[in-house]
């Protein structure tokens, strides 16, 4: 068994269409105050009708195999986080193993909402640890715009579309992933959903929320998974670089960085310009902040992030 993996590359691609506060004011019955107070968003991107999420991925999964240096034909498994599939099936990852040209490898979606990307995290860490493969491209794609009901202004206002991808490879030093944790708890489903399904009503459906039930959970569940993860490769939050949470909202990024007693200054934060773009939004958040230059190598991150199920997850991992 392998002592860890790292990443290798990383990689993301936002629509071209940006939609401000401002924007919103057309159709919705809101304001740019009420929302960047609420949830410090000040823009999210969108896709166009016919961009699909498997575009998005394929943008940013190119950009992370050149930020790797590798070639489509390196890659032996893929991982797609998201909960806005091209097609009920088959699976979007398979679309984009086309797209890249890889043949004659596991490609497949994982569904965990907001969490995805964590848990497709622990299931390629898993997979490399094992021997299984060796170089796994994991992506969160997300147009969500397309499920947003946007008639109901509690919930159009938060959400955003984009990709981030890094592929996963085998590490013979001290870098990489040094511990994940991955929860869920389904009785919370009514406070988070989508109110259709193949199985349920044959349509996909739309986001309902209750908002205050979400933001209770999230700052108590993502600092207590974030400690958890700390716990079980021996390290402190004063070994903690960077705080990267699920960007779902300011309020519960800086609560949660609080509690943890980690200052703003640790804390990564994108929601103003991405908005919550679910499964996409850590590796959104972390790639970009690499290429700014913000995280550096041998950094240490803390990941954690929560959405519908509820589900919810935190990583450790030196860069
Ligand atoms: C969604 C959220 C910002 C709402 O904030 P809140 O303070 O709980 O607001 P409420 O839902 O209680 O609504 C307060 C008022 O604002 C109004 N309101 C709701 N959305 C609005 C909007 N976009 N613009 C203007 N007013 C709005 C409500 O109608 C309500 O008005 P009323 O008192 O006259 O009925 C907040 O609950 C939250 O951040 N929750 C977490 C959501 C999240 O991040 N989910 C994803 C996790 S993966």
């Amino acid at each position: 068994m392998l002592s860890r993996s790292k990443i290798l590359g990383h990689g993301y691609f936002l629509p071209s269409k940006i939609l401000k506060n401002e924007d919103l004011l057309a159709f919705v019955d809101t304001s740019d105050e009420w929302i960047f107070t609420r949830t410090g968003i000040k823009q999210r991107h969108i896709v166009l009708k016919d961009e699909l999420t498997s575009d998005l991925a394929v943008m940013a999964s190119k950009n992370a195999l050149k930020s790797a240096n590798l070639k489509s034909e390196d890659i032996d498994c893929i991982i797609l986080a998201t909960t806005t599939p091209d097609e009920t099936f088959p699976s979007t990852a398979t679309k984009v193993q086309t797209q890249l040209g890889m043949k004659n490898i596991p490609a497949f979606d994982i569904q965990a909402v907001c969490s995805g990307f964590i848990y497709s995290l622990q299931i390629a860490d898993s997979l490399i640890k094992c021997n299984k493969a060796k170089k796994i491209l994991i992506i969160g794609a997300e147009t969500l715009s397309k499920i947003v009901d946007w008639s109901d202004r509690r919930t159009c206002v938060l959400f955003g579309d984009g990709a981030g991808a890094i592929i996963l490879g085998q590490s013979d030093g001290k870098s990489g992933v040094l511990s994940t944790k991955l929860f869920s708890d389904g009785s919370w489903h009514d406070s988070l959903f989508s109110d259709g399904g193949p199985s349920k009503n044959q349509t996909v459906g739309k986001i309902r929320m209750n908002g205050q039930d979400i933001f209770k959970q999230a700052v108590n569940k993502l600092s207590e998974a974030t400690l958890e993860a700390l716990s079980e490769c021996n390290l402190n939050i004063d070994d903690i670089n960077w705080f990267i949470p699920h960007q779902a909202n300011q309020r519960i990024i800086s609560s949660t960085a609080k509690k943890l007693g980690i200052n703003d200054q640790k804390t990564i934060s994108t929601v103003r310009l991405h908005a919550n773009t679910s499964a996409a939004s850590i590796p959104l958040a972390l790639s970009t902040s690499i290429e700014n230059n913000t995280i550096k190598n041998n950094d240490v991150l803390a990941l954690c992030a929560i959405g519908g199920g509820l589900t919810w997850g935190s990583c450790i991992l030196k860069l």
